[in-house]
């Protein structure tokens, strides 16, 4: 699969999205936007202007302006006089600007005449991002930009978004188009789950089987029939993995668009895979493994807490360090069943011998040493909220996914804290709408509307233990998520509802702006770009019975471009139905029913699921 995604100049055909919109289409919304009067006309003509011509966000811009066909120049500003500096038809990118400016923050003005970005570091980036959002190619191919002024930064530092290559192995291609659609709604950090129980996904020079064996499955389970635990397997082998190069050209791909990259190596449990490959780190080394073919945790099957488990963990952590150059190691340590523990000989004898108190105190004496040696080799530890139990790593960052509980209680013992609940909308994994139209998933309903909710800031805390609260991110497990499109529809869009979540001021957020007159726009894009997405059901169509002789039915498309095709008859709309153009005047006769079914198709031909509004007029 090679698909590169860059918003070029193929959006809407028609401007007028930032007329009506206060935030001119941007997603996320910023802190504030000052809209004015006119265009700025993008051509091979502009001027661009950089005082710091290396900077990574200058060249990303220069990258895309060549895509795009226009392949303006950067000319270095810091070699010009003071009259070239203020010349027409200029876009000016800066980071030598006098004054403050909040972490990451940009400031954005768009005369007729002039662009200018100020923004240091990541700011600039993001000033650069929010500009690209704004460009419209107009009828005759010529690109125009609406006049504002732009002030803008996040709300919270972590903004993560997660993706799990065990259960389901993407490629190279694939995962640079995830951190492509990351950097564009300005998150920035890349969880990269890398292992577990269906799969060891990344090459490790000094044990070698962890990809010759480990990274193999014989056959995945397709047990799909809804609501159906069903035994059924595809009876195919599968497999995948990261070569070491491949890692670090995805780190730096990341890098160039501030997205720093998490790598997430589970332990002590998912660790099947690594066990089928050295069944020496578990606690029964005369046991056979194999690459686990089905979902949910494995009753007993977790490393055992020996000398030689510690040294295989550490040299593995080790590899892992050298390729990723970022803070953060995320070590797992969710869903440890403790059976094998329990019943082992070695484990009864170390629980005694350190002194500990049961189980729970031998994984936080195992996350206690894994995070040990991480900090003396200047990195930090995240864990899932599993490490609490027993017990926290004195440093140790907990991502809470259980609910909000572990999280509260990490803030209250000074430790830092990432959001990323279930039942806050952030598994993206779940269903978007309960209907047997939505493609299978593992369970659970997170709509659009239930992530745009979600506030990473309990209550519970106070103003000082907030501040340890970094931020929040969305999870895309993929147990049933097999293909790249599947993942794009499952992603998109809440991924923006989740950067809006991340990035924008509270006060700013408001889910009818964000739904009907942003994310439409956005999704008009995305279709451009043969980027799959999630086709939202038309706006104020209703998927419920309803009593009365007369209905008036106002609906509108939640995409640009695309069309609501509608039927009154009971059939099933498509493409060769009557299409909404004018509010709907519906008169159901006396002791009859009928039914309004919709369905949104955009010129590409994807389509929503179909809603049906029964009324009866009894
Ligand atoms: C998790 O969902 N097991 C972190």
């Amino acid at each position: 699969m090679k698909r590169i995604f860059l918003l070029l100049f193929v959006v809407a055909s028609v401007p007028v999205f930032a007329q009506h919109d206060p935030y001119m289409c941007i997603i996320p919304a910023p802190v504030s936007v000052k809209k004015a009067k006119g265009d700025f006309k993008l051509t091979s003509e502009t001027i661009v202007l950089a005082d710091s011509p290396s900077n990574r966000a200058v060249k990303f811009f220069a990258a895309y302006l060549k895509k795009a066909g226009l392949g303006n120049s950067i000319t270095d500003l810091t070699i010009l006089d003071k009259d070239h500096r203020d010349m027409k038809n200029a876009i000016t990118l800066s980071v030598n600007f006098k004054g403050d400016q909040p972490e990451e923050g940009y400031e954005l003005n768009i005369t007729p005449d002039h662009i200018t970005i100020n923004g240091r570091n990541a700011g600039l980036f993001y000033g650069v991002q929010t500009l690209m959002q704004l460009i419209q190619k107009d009828g005759n191919g010529n690109a125009t930009i609406p006049c504002g002024y732009i002030k803008d930064y996040p709300r919270f530092k972590y903004r993560g978004m997660h993706l799990d290559v065990s259960r389901h192995f993407f490629d190279v291609d694939f995962v640079k188009q995830y951190i492509d659609l990351m950097a564009s709604y300005k998150l920035n950090n890349f969880h990269w789950h890398l292992t577990d129980d269906q799969g060891w996904r990344i090459e490790i020079k000094k044990y070698p089987k962890l990809t010759t064996v480990g990274s193999l499955r014989a056959q995945t389970k397709i047990g799909r029939a809804a609501g159906v635990d069903s035994e059924l397997y595809d009876n195919t082998p599968y497999g995948g993995f990261y070569t070491q190069d491949q890692v670090k050209d995805i780190v730096d791909y990341a890098t160039q668009r501030y997205v720093n990259v998490i790598p997430e190596i589970e332990m002590p449990g998912h660790s099947v895979a690594a066990m089928a490959a050295y069944p020496e780190l578990s606690c029964d080394p005369k046991k056979t493994y194999k690459v686990r073919e089905t979902w949910g945790v494995s009753e007993d099957d977790v490393y055992c807490p020996t000398e030689e488990n510690f040294k295989f963990s550490t040299d593995v952590l080790n590899e892992v360090m050298d390729m990723f150059p970022g803070q953060y190691i995320h070590i797992g340590g969710d869903e440890v069943p403790k059976d094998a523990w329990k019943t082992s000989d070695f484990c009864k004898q170390l629980i005694d011998d350190r002194g500990l108190k049961d189980v729970n105190g031998l994984q936080s004496y195992f996350i206690a040493r894994i995070e040990k040696y991480v900090n003396s080799q200047g990195r930090s530890i995240i864990g899932w909220d599993e490490i609490l139990d027993g017990g926290l790593a004195p440093n140790a960052t907990v991502m809470s996914w259980r609910g909000e509980t572990g999280g509260i209680s990490a803030a209250q013992q000074g430790h830092d804290v990432i959001m990323t609940p279930g039942s806050g909308g952030m598994y993206f994994d779940h269903t978007q709408q309960k209907s047997p139209q939505e493609p299978f998933s593992i369970g659970g309903n997170a709509p659009l509307s239930k992530t745009y909710a979600y506030d990473p800031l309990p209550a519970a805390l106070d103003k000082e233990q907030q501040k340890h609260i970094l931020g929040v991110q969305a999870n895309l497990w993929t147990e049933y998520i097999a293909t790249p499109e599947k993942a794009e529809y499952m992603l998109l869009p809440r991924m923006l509802a989740l950067a809006e979540v991340a990035w924008t001021p509270l006060a700013n957020k408001d889910f009818r702006n964000f739904s009907q007159d942003r994310i439409p726009h956005h999704l008009g894009r995305f279709d451009k770009e043969g980027i799959n997405y999630r086709v939202p059901t038309a706006i104020g169509a209703m998927d419920t019975s309803v009593i009365g002789a007369r209905f008036k039915v106002e609906l509108s498309s939640p995409v640009e471009g695309a069309k609501v095709y509608y039927t009154l008859d009971g059939y099933t709309p498509r493409e060769t139905d009557v299409y909404y153009t004018t509010p709907l005047d519906i008169i159901v006769p006396p002791k009859n029913t009928m039914h309004l079914k919709t369905i949104v198709i955009n010129p590409s031909g994807k389509r929503s699921i179909v809603t049906d509004m029964k009324m009866e007029n009894k």
